[in-house]
């Protein structure tokens, strides 16, 4: 069943307070909830719950008996079997968390589905086991029957009775004591903020004080022996809390925040009100067990998760289409957090990274769809890298069309207009037209115009006046054929003949389909640098010789366009290669090699130009020019080109992976810099000697950085077996670093072979499909394996669907999410195509198929 934006209705009953008790049993948990209602004089009606896989026990309003009717989905009470005034709602229900193999409402990690029947023997829930929620978007519902909507906001009460030593919820603490504990939280929330934990749980404990000089305790709660990993989370929460105040002049409003690593969770991490809820792989962090990818994206998400708290929280969403609200502008926020707690520079060009690879994937594919959706069957199919990061791109759109100051005064102006509200995206740009007096009709069509524009450029040079012509124009997405020009802030600098800038940085606002920009009074033609900070998420198509762009990456001022060029020769070096076997040019070599090993430029950066295109990118390009991508040819030339390289830089090679050794560890944007050079050193190096350099390293590590890229870059060379052996060894115990283990072997494997490898870790005493981290380490590698997953016997396919049919009976969330895998399969040969739709509907016609995964592969299928 499809549910529309248009369709919006307010509810029949507002909610004043809740109250809610939890009896906590592993099968056969008890909930009783007290909940006010006030009618809706606005929109009256019957009073209607929402409520899935809940056994009821009892029912009362005004604590008398009352008719309703229940289904599958629902609680209904007619109107007029209710009083008109304000009345309370009483209902006791039954719940079996631990067999809730969806993670989704409350269930227990880990599972023990097998675990004996209440009563029968066990009675008590592993010596390891915790209870945990996840309601967002609509698990609550699972738990109690509910208004499980995002505008009924109201304060919860809630009372956890379990013999467990820590229970947590929402809020500030209240009464506890052996057997129980009480929480309350004052603050009105949707009920997708609800959270509950209890578990047999310590502490890392941390305090704050707040600008205004409120204490609030801090806690990340772990499992017993993960509590050394969380020193790093910690600071990260801290330095959030005083980034908040300093940059947005937000305050934390209670006297808790806790936050609990859980192993069994669907995504990265979630905000509920004063209790987030983390993925442990995305909080513990230690410097023998985590790399720097692993530090950076932990602090990122507990910046992300604490955001919220204004951002989502405070002021949350009316519906869920509007989820790019809190979504995307938290995002934006995290984003801006990690660039000044590391660097702008280096922080831009990895988001453009993954937009590139994730966003702009979808919008080029079957599964396109608007920053803010008009329609959805399964919302949890929403959580989009088009919702979360081109949502944060059209914020930095917005940000650099109004400037920074009038940005400051809108964000304001709508924490002050919405504080304690559900609202939509049309009150958020409210805030800014109001502000700035600015009509942002066009601009709005951000938000409901799918695809990815791509932007031409003409360049003219008369009589000292340089002009840029640009083209726009948005290609068709699934259900929307004809676009509209939108709003493109293009930056733009002009450098001179001599590479000195003569332009600096200027914006320039396109709204028509074609529109020229000049630039007066120049006494040489310059060459332009255009779409500089990545400012807009646009293709840009612009004709470029190879010199033209050595040029601009020798002399640009903006680091993103720096390495932009790079990126370009580099990539039309690999197509030539996949086209026709054109071996590089020596401009690129070159350019590479002085990049390099100019070492007045940080070596995050260098290790970043010297990173090739990805397989799948190679594709798209090659797809969107009108060419069938080979995906072995694909594979094949990337290696030449590394090989090439590798023999070309043979001489830089030793020295820069010896001067990039950072020393003692610390997960700081510096030390991370230099192992990420000195590793993409030695991926290379590992081409030509044997592995000597890279076994060596292995040995000596005392960081998971190192000890993984020393493994990684044996694998990628088809070495490693005992590294990998003695790593599965050192590692068994800790499910996080062996989440790597599984995962590496399948991302490094030779294209003939990535099924196979699949294949047989999924035998593995320790894979199991029912922890999603685990799942995604063999299927997700395989997935992001380009030339393994497209290998041309189909074995990858074949094998990723049966895992994802049999996934979709326990965890209908992550299996949605990892049929993604299959949304490139129209650009692909007649053969390819044939045995993915092949696949695709066979899981398609799998019997009670999810509607989940339903609307995933129905959508992928249509292209
Ligand atoms: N709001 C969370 C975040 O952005 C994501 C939770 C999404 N969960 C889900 N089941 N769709 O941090
Ligand atoms: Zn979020």
């Amino acid at each position: 069943q499809t549910i529309y934006l248009k369709d919006y209705q307010e509810p029949h009953h507002w909610v004043r307070d809740v109250h809610l008790t939890f009896r906590l049993a592993p099968r056969a948990t008890r909930v009783l909830s007290k909940i006010t209602f006030v009618p809706n004089v606005q929109n009256p009606g019957d009073l209607i719950l929402d409520g899935e896989g809940l056994r009821l026990i009892a029912v009362a309003v005004n604590e008398a008996i009352v008719p309703y009717q229940v289904t599958d989905t629902h609680l209904v009470i007619k109107s007029g079997d209710l009083p008109t005034a304000p009345f309370t709602f009483e209902a006791e229900v039954e719940i079996s968390p631990q067999t809730n193999t969806a993670l989704e409402g409350l269930y227990m990690s880990p599972l023990n589905v097998e675990a004996p029947e209440e009563g029968e023997r066990e009675s008590q829930p592993g010596q390891n086991a915790m209870y945990c929620t996840q309601c967002e978007a609509e698990g609550f519902r699972k738990i109690t029957y509910y208004p499980d909507r995002p505008d009924v906001m109201a304060p919860f009460s809630v009372r956890i009775e379990s013999d467990m030593p820590v229970m947590l919820s929402n809020g500030n603490p209240g009464a506890f004591g052996p057997g129980f504990a009480e929480w309350h939280d004052p603050w009105p929330k949707p009920s997708y903020l609800f959270a509950l934990v209890a578990g047999n749980l310590i502490n890392h404990p941390g305090g704050f004080t707040t600008k205004s000089g409120k204490q609030v305790e801090l806690n990340i709660w772990v499992r017993p022996g993960d509590e050394g990993k969380c020193a790093f989370g910690m600071q990260a929460l801290k330095d959030s809390m005083a980034w908040d105040e300093r940059v947005y002049g937000r305050e934390y409003d209670l006297d808790i925040f806790n936050i609990v690593a859980v192993d069994d969770f669907n995504m990265g991490a979630m905000e509920n009100k004063g209790l987030n809820v983390f993925n442990s792989s995305c909080v513990l962090a230690s410097k023998e067990t985590s790399t720097d990818a692993n530090f950076e994206r932990i602090e990122g998400i507990i910046a992300h998760e604490y955001f919220h708290n204004w951002t989502g929280n405070r002021i949350t969403c009316r519906d869920w289409f509007q989820l790019c609200l809190k979504e995307g502008l938290t995002v934006y926020r995290d984003q801006m957090f990690s660039g000044d707690m590391r660097s702008h520079a280096v922080k831009r060009i990895e988001e453009v990274l993954t937009l590139r690879a994730r966003q702009f994937r979808e919008d080029n594919g079957p599964l396109a769809h608007p920053v803010r959706p008009e329609s959805f069957v399964e919302i949890n199919n929403f959580y989009t890298a088009t919702v979360y990061e081109k949502g944060a791109e059209i914020i930095g759109m917005l940000k650099r069309i109004v400037g920074d100051e009038a940005y400051k005064k809108s964000c304001d102006l709508y924490f002050e207009r919405h504080d304690g509200q559900a609202v939509t995206i049309e009150d958020w740009l409210a805030a800014f037209a109001d502000t700035t007096g600015r009509d942002l009709a066009q601009f709005k069509q951000w938000y409901s115009q799918a695809g990815t524009p791509r932007l031409s450029v003409e360049e003219d040079w008369q009589d000292g006046t340089f002009t840029l012509t640009f083209t726009q124009s948005t290609p068709a997405t699934p259900g929307q054929s004809d676009k509209k020009p939108m709003v493109l802030p293009i930056a733009v600098g002009l450098i001179g003949p001599n590479g000195a800038e003569v332009v600096p940085t200027t914006v320039l606002e396109m709204t028509e389909a074609t529109q020229s920009f000049s630039f007066e009074g120049l006494g040489a033609r310059p060459t332009a640098s255009i779409l500089r900070d990545f400012s807009a998420p646009v293709v840009l198509e612009r004709e470029m010789s190879a010199k033209t762009r050595a040029f601009l990456l020798a002399h640009d001022t903006d680091p993103f366009q720096k390495w932009e060029m790079g990126r370009m020769l580099a990539k039309d070096t690999l197509i030539a290669m996949i086209m026709d076997g054109t071996p590089p040019a020596n401009a690129y070599l070159d350019a590479i090699k002085t990049v390099l090993t100019d070492d007045s430029l940080d070596p995050a950066f260098r290790a970043l130009t010297l990173g090739l295109p990805s397989q799948d990118d190679l594709a798209q390009t090659l797809y969107d020019a009108g060419v069938t991508p080979d995906p072995d040819k694909i594979y094949a030339a990337r290696e030449e080109v590394r090989r090439i390289l590798a023999a070309h830089l043979r001489e830089v090679l030793p020295a820069l992976y010896v001067e990039n050794d950072a020393g003692a560890f610390a997960p700081d944007a510096e030390g991370s810099g230099k192992r990420s050079l000195r590793l993409s050193a030695l991926s290379l190096l590992t081409l030509s000697d044997g592995g000597a350099t890279a076994r060596a390293l292995y040995k000596r590590a005392d960081n998971m950085t190192e000890q993984a890229g020393a493994l990684q870059a044996l694998l990628s060379a088809g070495l490693g077996e005992d590294e990998l052996a003695d790593f599965a060894a050192q590692w068994q115990d800790d499910r996080l670093v062996m989440d790597k283990w599984f995962m590496m072997q399948v991302a490094s494997a030779a294209p003939d072979q990535a099924a196979d490898i699949a294949k047989s870790l999924t035998q593995h005493p320790d894979f199991t499909m029912k922890n999603p981290n685990r799942f995604r380490s063999v299927f997700g590698a395989l997935a992001g394996n380009h030339a393994g997953f497209h290998a041309s016997d189909g074995k990858a396919y074949a094998l990723l669907a049966d895992h994802l049919i049999a996934l979709d009976a326990l965890n209908p969330q992550t299996t949605a999410r990892m049929s993604g895998a299959f949304e490139t399969w129209k650009r692909y040969d007649a053969d390819r195509q044939g045995m993915m739709r092949d696949q695709l509907e066979r899981i398609l016609a799998t019997p009670t198929l999810s509607r989940d995964t339903t609307e995933m592969v129905t959508r992928i299928l249509s292209a």
